[in-house]
């Protein structure tokens, strides 16, 4: 069967117009950025956000960077304090990614893969620029590259990196040419009291203490591993136990079902049996689930595969007792 290509386009009014339509459908684009290019998709559309994991085939949930305009429109989504402030007047628009608290959940809690926190940037590029003016959101956007691969500088890696397959959701790649910086946005957390660098990016170290003061280093980058801050063992849990693969609910427990299920009481993260879908679902349902008069929550079994994985991954973390 001929492989899918995805079109390639120069940055114009008329590409980002077309670029920015899809977006708002719910659809992907890739993107250049000055770091690295970033595969978007509207950040507020749970559907479309779960279409970038299943496109990067990542067999976990990794909380995504949410891209904005500018300043104002960050302080929608997270809540800033005075070092946030004090960093993204100076290195905003730029390579430097802070960790908030998400203000309300308007932002897919997918993209945060349950966290309280969001990871934020305003990216100084201007095709970047002019696609989050155009479509009026706010884009979550990973590197567009298939996970565990390289991030793509130029619009030919995304290509070969991501869309080669005949599974494709991406619906244009526009092209600004080599990105200026070409390694990943610089991402400090600020939402704990010290603040803390979680990876290495565009923006020194010593750039940011000259700000600030001391950083501390996270675990992860000491530990020699980067690419993953720390990340992996945090997760979010509700509050509620939750108990996998199950086939009916116990008394008083909430009941996740997933696929063909007769049970009235139930909500269902995909009654198609469809894994997009129910990834789409899986963390607002469990939030809206994790309350009384429920004791517990029930999840039906979800097949090992696809998006599967990735669901399968967050159910058995967060159904671990919080440490
Ligand atoms: O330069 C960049 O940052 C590129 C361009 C496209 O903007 N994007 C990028 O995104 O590298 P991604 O998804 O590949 O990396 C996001 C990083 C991950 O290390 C992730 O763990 C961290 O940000 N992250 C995202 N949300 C977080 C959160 N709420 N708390 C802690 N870390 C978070
Ligand atoms: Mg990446």
């Amino acid at each position: 069967m001929k492989e899918h290509q995805v079109p390639i386009l120069t940055p114009t009014a008329r590409s980002i117009n077309a670029a920015s339509q899809a977006i708002i459908k719910g659809g992907l684009v890739a993107f250049p950025t000055e770091t690295v290019y970033g595969l978007g998709a509207d950040a507020t559309n749970d559907k479309a956000v779960a279409g970038i994991f299943e496109i990067k085939n990542r067999p976990k949930f990794n909380p995504l960077i949410i891209h904005v305009k500018n300043l104002e429109l960050a302080r929608e989504i997270v809540i800033f304090n005075d070092l946030a402030n004090q960093l993204a007047k100076i290195f905003w628009p730029g390579a430097l990614t802070l960790i908030l608290p998400r203000r309300n959940e308007r932002i897919s809690l997918l993209a945060s893969a349950g966290l309280k926190t969001l990871a934020v940037r305003a990216p100084n590029h201007n095709v970047a620029q002019a696609l989050l003016n155009k479509s009026n959101l706010p884009l979550a956007a990973p590197s567009a590259n298939q996970s565990g691969r390289i991030s793509p500088t130029m619009a030919k890696h995304v290509a070969s990196s991501l869309f080669d397959t005949k599974k494709n959701g991406t619906e244009v790649i526009l092209d600004g040419g080599p990105c200026q910086i070409g390694i990943e946005s610089t991402v400090i957390d600020l939402s704990e009291n010290k603040p803390t660098l979680l990876r290495p990016g565009g923006i020194s170290v010593e750039e940011i203490e000259a700000v600030i003061g001391p950083l501390t280093i996270s675990e992860g980058i000491k530990k020699g591993n980067p690419k993953s801050p720390g990340m992996l063992d945090r997760h979010y849990a509700p509050n509620l136990p939750l108990r996998l693969n199950a086939k009916k609910p116990n008394l008083n427990e909430a009941f996740l079902a997933f696929g063909p299920c007769s049970l009235m009481e139930s909500i269902n993260l995909s009654p198609t049996g469809n894994l997009k879908e129910a990834a789409a679902n899986l963390f607002s349902m469990i939030s809206d689930l994790d309350r009384s008069p429920f004791t517990g929550i029930a999840i039906m079994p979800i097949p090992n595969y696809g998006l599967g994985l990735a669901i399968n991954d967050r159910l058995k973390r967060a159904s671990k007792p919080i440490d």
